[in-house]
């Protein structure tokens, strides 16, 4: 079947699917990708003078991104998402402080494209499952689009996350067990009553919004985008949403190739790193890095390939790292939560790290939604303030 325009395609079948028939996989049981058809020179616009007179937020690439050019609906929904600064700190390492949106994630720049999308075809009530960003992100948008939400969260989610969701009105469905367990019981919820998912993870729709993080990136430094970027992974919208836009930005004849992706796990938690043959390690596998604690990520297969073919490699970062990474940025003024700060501490325990003036490290979530790092001396972690919810 083939469906003029833009439609989702599935991973596993290769059938295809309307957008507005708010499938959130196909009828296989497989995934989707989008197929997004671009009007010819959608890219033209991103040349500098070109975007000049566009909005200061991620919809200045709005040419690329899969709404129609008459489509106006997206500006009920945007709350001035993207336009995130980028700081130099250590020798020119440069992070991406994309914590600074309306909800103080990175999730912002997929919530706010899926949100629009569902809203244009006449979504009134949706259902997402979080470790708690992606969760307070949607809620957040759906509260701007007039829509109900009911977010599914493991029930050790950050308590503040969890206050966050419900400042925006969002139900909160707190399930006793794993992040694996919380998206069972959407699933179950979503089937039962016909409610939208609005899943970051099953939803390619969401990657087209993280894509804009590279078109940024790409903008920011004038086209001259670094050898490396490190981007923490847990169900990859970061990773697998910054390789879209790396590859539409190389496609569209804007860069030579794109920057090597850098996947970063928590070492307890890593299962990109033994997919390729790192060693499992044994004992406690909770993470303070709670946002990448996926085991097993649907997009695996996705994630590797958006690694493998920017000729990135996967790395870890031990629980101490994590810790004192945290406190030496907040440190220097930028406060992250832990599962951002472990790009850091990735980055630092890196045997092979690239140099500092050519890596950018994303820094995906602030500080403020989990307890204060502790700046007592401390070589080993302090697991009671560090990982407290
Ligand atoms: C702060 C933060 N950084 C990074 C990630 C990783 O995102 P993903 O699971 O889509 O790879 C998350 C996910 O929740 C997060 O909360
Ligand atoms: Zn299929």
């Amino acid at each position: 079947m083939s469906i003029p325009g833009t439609y989702f395609r599935c991973r596993a079948c290769g059938a295809a699917a309307a957008l507005d028939e708010g499938a959130w996989r196909c009828r296989c049981g497989g995934l989707f990708d989008l197929e997004l058809q671009l009007p010819d020179g959608a890219f033209a616009d991103l040349g500098a003078a070109g975007l000049g007179a566009q909005p200061w937020s991620l919809w200045r690439y709005r040419t690329a991104l899969p709404f129609s050019a008459s489509a106006t609906g997206w500006q009920d929904v945007t709350m001035g998402e993207g336009a995130t600064p980028l700081v130099a700190i250590d020798d020119g390492l440069r992070l991406k402080l994309d914590f600074l949106m309306p909800t103080l994630s990175f999730k912002d720049r997929g919530s706010v494209v899926l949100v629009a999308k569902a809203a244009e075809i006449g979504v009134r009530r949706l259902v997402a499952d979080s470790s708690g960003n992606a969760g307070a992100s949607i809620a957040a948008y759906a509260a701007r689009a007039g829509m109900a939400a009911e977010v599914f969260v493991p029930a050790a989610t950050s308590k503040k996350k969890v206050a966050q969701l419900q400042g925006y009105g969002a139900t909160v469905h707190s399930v006793a067990g794993s992040r694996a367990e919380a998206a069972a019981a959407a699933i179950d919820h979503v089937e039962a009553t016909g409610a939208f998912y609005a899943s970051h993870v099953y939803n390619p729709l969401f990657h087209h919004g993280t894509k804009t993080f590279a078109f940024e990136l790409w903008e920011q430094l004038g086209g001259h985008l670094p050898a490396t970027v490190l981007v923490p992974a847990g169900n990859g919208t970061l990773l697998i949403g910054a390789s879209i836009g790396f590859k539409e930005l190389a496609a569209a004849g804007l860069i030579r190739h794109p920057p090597r992706l850098v996947a970063v796990q928590a070492e307890r938690c890593a299962p990109l790193a033994y997919a390729t043959g790192a060693a499992r390690p044994g004992g406690d596998a909770a993470t303070a890095a709670e946002g990448i604690a996926i085991a097993e990520p649907a997009r695996l297969e996705q994630m590797l390939d958006a690694v493998s073919e920017s000729g990135g490699t996967v790395i870890t970062a031990t629980e101490p790292g994590i810790a004192s990474a945290r406190r030496a940025l907040a440190g220097k003024g930028i406060d992250v939560e832990p599962t951002a700060a472990i790009a850091y501490a990735a980055w630092l325990e890196w045997p092979e790290a690239p140099a500092a003036s050519s890596t950018v490290l994303a820094m995906t979530g602030a500080g403020l939604k989990s307890p204060p790092p502790s700046h007592r001396a401390a070589v080993a972690p302090q697991p009671e303030e560090e990982q407290e919810k």
